[in-house]
């Protein structure tokens, strides 16, 4: 007869503990406990924790065999280069995003596209039928994928070992349960004991497995950060649900790099891979228009051009408004005192609304050039040449400091046709001219580059 007990576990960071508590001595939040009822009984796969399970035999490093072809791709580029090349056998990965960004609709497409190996897609939110809806609407082969609508790990394994898939998918952890445990499928410690079970099956098939995660209204992924550590690659799925572009991260990965980003548009049919992020992101300008900038930044290790717009107008408050999508509001606050303080911009007069066009959000102090070149463009109401761009992050004192990557930034700049590219002077420095068509213009100072920009168009 299986043991039932009751733990407390904290809501933020899974820790688990016999009796309430008030504050979480992991994570310090306070009032996050829980209390779950939890049957202590034989795991769903494997012979659980503690036990040994396969007879292991330490090795010497270098007899350790493995061949990087043994990886799996996913027939989508994109997705290949997060992953760091393709899915690793016996991983486990985790595909976190906020409801309704198209979670199900990649991993979906993305099984439909692999068809030299059987795949099983488990889902505990829709039923056959809307997973075929779903599939016909995307309309790709799909010759090897089995569907199956169940929640519960133990049944999963059993479709398993009749399927015998070489790749399974799991929408979603959160509506999955064991039967090991009698808390409610969502609950922490069903989705650490879950997780556990995919892991133990993976690790021993070597069969990978992919899981669809929730993503909480502060960002994080829901279900504790335990479920974090267990598996080998997390990735992010984001994007803002009122424009059409997503973005794939990687926030983990134990065999590959986390600065590959995958770029994706959601279309009526599925979703797209976008290869050229730059003439997506860039809107299609006709005329000049004054309070424009295009900003060349990183995300990843890919080189983006994204356009800054700024609308500045004398503040009809006493308390002028500041807005900014797209971009971090405090160092909005900083740029537009270094401005003040160095070009003579009256702050306290002015509205400034800043947007970064296609929603898109950059992190990149990169773009801190093309921010006040916006500003003021709009400020002094005259438009930057549409050919040319901005690669610079500020300084408190009003210096434009060099950033990295800058060969890639200007390279791409050049291939996009632009003309002229602002640098910090430190940055042109090392840069061969020769090499580009591009202009390169190397400042110091943010005066000295608005004298270059407005006393030259
Ligand atoms: P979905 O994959 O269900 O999101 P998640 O699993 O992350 O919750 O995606 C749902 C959204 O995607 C929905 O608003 C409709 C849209 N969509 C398209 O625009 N085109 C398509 O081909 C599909 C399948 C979905
Ligand atoms: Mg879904």
């Amino acid at each position: 007869m299986a043991k039932a007990k009751s733990y407390f576990f904290c809501r933020e960071c899974g820790y688990q503990s016999s009796s309430w508590l008030g504050k979480c001595p992991e994570c310090g939040k306070w009032n996050t406990f829980d209390e779950e009822v939890v049957k202590i009984d034989k795991p769903a796969f494997g012979q659980g924790r503690g036990q040994a399970r396969q007879a292991s035999e330490p090795k010497l490093i270098k007899h350790v065999t493995y061949s990087e072809t043994q990886r799996m791709t996913t027939h989508c580029a994109e997705f290949d280069r997060v992953l760091g090349g393709g899915i690793v056998p016996g991983s486990l990965m985790l595909l976190g995003g906020e409801p309704g960004i198209g979670k199900s609709t990649l991993l979906l497409q993305t099984v439909l596209a692999i068809t030299d190996r059987k795949v099983l897609y488990v889902s505990g939110e829709e039923s056959e039928q809307q997973i075929k809806m779903r599939a016909d609407r995307i309309s790709t082969a799909g010759e090897n994928c089995y569907v199956v609508s169940e929640t519960v790990t133990q049944r999963i394994f059993e479709h398993v070992s009749s399927v015998q898939p070489e790749l399974l998918v799991i929408d979603s952890i959160q509506t999955i349960c064991t039967e090991t445990i009698d808390s409610s499928a969502g609950s922490i410690s069903q989705i650490r004991e879950c997780t556990t079970e995919f892991q133990r099956f993976a690790k021993e098939t070597g069969v990978p497995v992919l899981l669809i995660g929730h993503i909480t209204k502060d960002g994080t992924l829901a279900g504790p950060k335990v479920m974090e550590h267990i598996v080998d690659c997390v990735l992010q799925f984001e994007g803002d649900r009122n424009y059409g572009y997503r973005i794939l991260r990687s926030l983990k990965n134990r065999f590959g790099s986390t600065a590959e980003i995958g770029i994706f548009e959601m279309q009526g049919s599925g979703l797209r891979e976008v290869s050229n992020p730059s003439e997506f992101l860039l809107s299609r300008r006709e005329e000049n228009l004054s309070g424009t900038a295009v900003g060349v930044t990183v995300e990843g290790v890919r080189p983006m051009l994204i356009e800054v717009q700024a609308l500045v107008s004398s503040a009809v408050y006493g308390t002028p408004q500041r807005n900014a999508n797209g971009f971090d509001l405090r160092r909005l606050a900083m740029l537009l005192a270094i401005l003040e303080k160095r070009c003579g911009f009256k702050l306290a007069a002015k509205d400034v609304f800043l947007n970064i066009a296609g929603g898109i959000k950059v992190s990149d102090p990169a773009i801190d050039l093309a921010v006040v070149s916006s500003i003021l463009s709009s400020n002094v109401d005259m438009p930057i040449n549409a050919r040319c761009c901005f690669a610079g992050e500020m300084g408190l004192t009003g210096e434009v400091r060099p950033v990295a990557r800058v060969e890639h930034r200007v390279a791409e700049a050049d291939r996009l046709g632009f003309e002229r590219i602002f640098l910090s002077k430190y940055n042109a420095k090392t840069i061969d001219q020769s090499k580009y068509n591009i202009e390169i213009v190397g400042v110091g100072v943010v005066e000295e580059m608005f004298r270059k920009l407005f006393a030259g168009s």
